[in-house]
């Protein structure tokens, strides 16, 4: 088979991608190693910025999630039994945040791709990628039904996550890795309780870092900062709303919180990770693909879309006019935000968890956050990074 484009990978970057080129008239196929199910229900992150509900709205492709997805424009912070709010949307140009798991995201490009007749195959195994510094790359896989086959491109858009096959493809050498190991890791908790706040809080406890998010009427998310090694089997449903009563604790407050059914429960990789260039031959590395950020600042979802939009522009450009002037500066674009991204969320991990071993850095984050609560200029600063220019 032959196609413009072979997109390995059905997340966020991956569907969005396939559905802005199609949209520009490229021909691409996606190929997905989990079955549409799977994707559909997986739960993942759940922030999307303004910026990228105004990307998608533009390709008509925001219509569910802006009639469904809850507005939120400002964060609470605690500490040391105090609270304060930060209204982020009115430092910041009324810029909003968009609660929107990231699986009904799924749902809605997949249901999008495919009503403009896109060609999705999932539950394919064995992808592999060849000729990539050809003109004319191919991919192979196997089908759902066992059947080996292939695709030769034009361009391979690898958009399979951090795991996938694709950056593995680049010869050794070739690509720069930097990586940081932040020495925490988070319980992440999602639990059948109403959320007993309407503003996402993050607590900063000398116990560590505990954070209340929000996900529908009926479910919220809670993270609870845990030492590294933590297996999720080592914290019982008891100890968990133990530690949330504790960490988010007020003083001369009849907050509550409220509890529910734990209903998932998993330590989470707090790795930072980004390849340098973004790219090899005619593959191009999108979101987790590519770059691996902490969830504090919820800037994930939104890198990996900001990486397809800017691929599809270059793409649309080579397709319209033979230009390669996007695809030449595809990396350099997307990084110059992902290391934005990178440096805001290394600044929160900072200001919001309490290195159980060097008490030091718990007093610098206590500071971080009474400047924060007391600057206008501080806050405005936040305000920026946090919903995004
Ligand atoms: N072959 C085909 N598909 C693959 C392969 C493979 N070898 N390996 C992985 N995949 C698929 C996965 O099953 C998944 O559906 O690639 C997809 C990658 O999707 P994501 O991991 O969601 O990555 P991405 O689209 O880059 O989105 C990044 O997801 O959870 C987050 O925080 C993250 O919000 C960020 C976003």
């Amino acid at each position: 088979m032959k196609r413009a484009v072979a997109v390995i990978g059905a997340g966020p970057a991956g569907l969005t991608l396939a559905n802005l080129i199609q949209q520009s008239g490229i021909d691409c196929v996606v190929l997905e190693r989990g079955s549409r199910t799977h994707v559909e229900t997986r739960p993942r992150a759940g922030v999307l910025e303004h910026r990228s509900v105004t990307m998608l709205e533009s390709h008509g492709l925001a219509d569910r999630l802006l009639m469904e997805a809850d507005r939120h424009g400002t964060c609470e912070f605690r500490v040391n039994g105090q609270a304060f709010q930060v209204a982020y949307s009115d430092l910041y140009d009324d810029r909003l945040h968009y609660v929107y798991p990231q699986q009904e995201v799924v749902k809605d490009l997949i249901a999008a791709f495919l009503d403009a007749g896109g060609d999705i195959r999932f539950s394919v195994s064995d992808v592999e990628l060849r000729d990539l510094t050809s003109s004319h790359p191919t991919v192979d896989w196997t089908s759902a039904d066992g059947v080996r086959e292939a695709v030769t491109a034009d361009f391979v858009a690898g958009c399979d996550g951090f795991h996938g096959v694709s950056r593995p493809s680049i010869p050794e050498g070739v690509l720069t890795e930097f990586t940081h190991q932040h020495g925490i890791e988070w319980l992440a908790i999602l639990a059948e309780a109403p959320p007993s706040t309407k503003a996402i809080i993050y607590a900063l406890h000398a116990d560590g870092f505990a954070g209340h998010m929000l996900r529908s009427p009926t479910v919220s998310r809670f993270y609870l900062q845990v030492p590294v090694g933590t297996k999720a089997s080592d914290w019982s449903d008891e100890q968990v709303w133990e530690a949330l009563h504790k960490r988010f604790a007020l003083h001369d407050s009849n907050w509550a919180l409220t509890e529910g059914k734990i209903i998932e429960k998993r330590v989470l990789d707090m790795r930072s990770h980004v390849v340098e260039p973004m790219s090899y031959g005619r593959l191009y590395l999108l979101g987790d693909a590519a770059h691996i950020i902490t969830p504090v600042g919820a800037k994930g979802m939104n890198l990996a879309m900001n990486d397809a939009a800017t691929l599809s522009r270059a793409l649309t450009e080579f397709y319209a006019t033979g230009s390669e002037t996007g695809l030449k500066t595809y990396s350099d674009d997307c990084l110059r935000r992902v290391w934005r991204a990178q440096e805001f969320s290394q600044w929160m991990v900072n200001m919001i968890h309490t290195d159980v071993s060097s008490p030091f850095f718990g007093r610098l984050a206590q500071a971080r956050l009474e400047h924060l609560a007391e600057s206008p200029a501080y806050r405005a600063t936040f305000a920026e990074n946090y919903v995004g220019p």
